[in-house]
């Protein structure tokens, strides 16, 4: 900074046009120094001050300083929305086979349901309902359908019993799932008579069993009142299609086995 501000000296020397230089005396000690710059009196030092607005700076920057060491890291932020729900994933691959059934595994049904009201034919075909449950067995029988459902295949026993009306027909049919199985009928009488029908069916599981009343174009009607039940429908299984294990190693399973009730 100095030798320029010796270059400056020279160049206010050159100026065309020097201010008068002020006369001094050998004792004017208190004069400043030449070249502190401070002096607003001394010619052409008094424009030191706005030259040196122009010094670029740039040539005393030193090197560029080390990286610093990384800082310690923010707060977390707050939590986002929850994202929309993604696609469904694929299906599981199929479970394992269960264990194998017990053998000594004894396969109950059994069901006997009566009805208190008497009941007449309709426009169209209807299920005889049961009010009454004189055993049901695990609820093989359903109760609001009246139709016995098979858990476990096998040779069952079906009985129905009814008390006709009189100058009515009696048109009844024993049903295994939409197939008739067998028919409990009695023609208009001035007498009313105690009916039965029974029989064996074989069933499969899912099978369903029922009585179903006739529909009107053949006017017909069974008796019950508040007093006796004259109306029963009764089941129970004989022999199980698959007593534990099959021959061949696999093992049937019966609803009950599945879960289902
Ligand atoms: C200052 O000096 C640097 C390095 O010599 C140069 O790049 C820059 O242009 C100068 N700045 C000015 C305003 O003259
Ligand atoms: C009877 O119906 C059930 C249920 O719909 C079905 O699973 C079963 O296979 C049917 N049985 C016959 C013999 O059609």
């Amino acid at each position: 900074m100095f030798g320029f501000l010796l270059v400056l000296s020279v160049l206010s020397l050159v100026d065309p046009v020097p201010p008068p230089v002020p006369c001094r005396q050998c004792c004017d000690d208190l004069e400043p120094a030449e070249g502190s710059g401070a002096q607003p009196v001394m010619g052409g030092f008094s424009r030191a001050p706005e030259i040196r607005t122009y010094i670029n700076m740039t040539i005393l920057k030193g090197d560029k300083g080390d990286r610093g060491d990384r800082g310690t890291p923010g707060k977390p932020g707050h939590e986002g929305p929850p994202g929309a729900r993604g696609p469904a994933g694929s299906k599981g691959s199929k479970g394992q086979a269960g264990l194998p059934g017990d053998p000594c595994k004894v396969h109950d049904s059994a069901f006997s349901v009566g009805r208190r009201k008497s009941l007449h034919s309709l426009e169209s075909y209807q299920a005889l309902l049961f009010d009454t449950v004189f055993v049901n067995l695990d609820e093989h029988f359903d109760m609001f359908t009246g139709k016995f459902l098979c858990h476990i295949p096998g040779v069952y026993f079906f009985n129905v019993n009814i008390h006709t009306w009189n100058f009515k027909e009696t048109y009844l049919h024993i049903m295994q799932n939409d197939t008739e199985r067998a028919i409990v009928y009695a023609q208009p009488s001035d007498r009313s008579i105690m009916q039965s029908q029974s029989l064996m069916l074989q069933l499969e599981l899912s099978d369903e069993v029922w009585v179903r009343l006739y529909k009107r174009e053949r006017e017909n009607a069974i008796y019950s009142d508040d007093v006796d039940v004259y109306i029963t429908f009764n089941g129970y299984l004989i022999k199980a299609s698959v007593e534990g294990r099959d021959a061949d190693g696999s093992s049937d399973l019966t609803l009950d086995e599945k879960g289902i009730h």
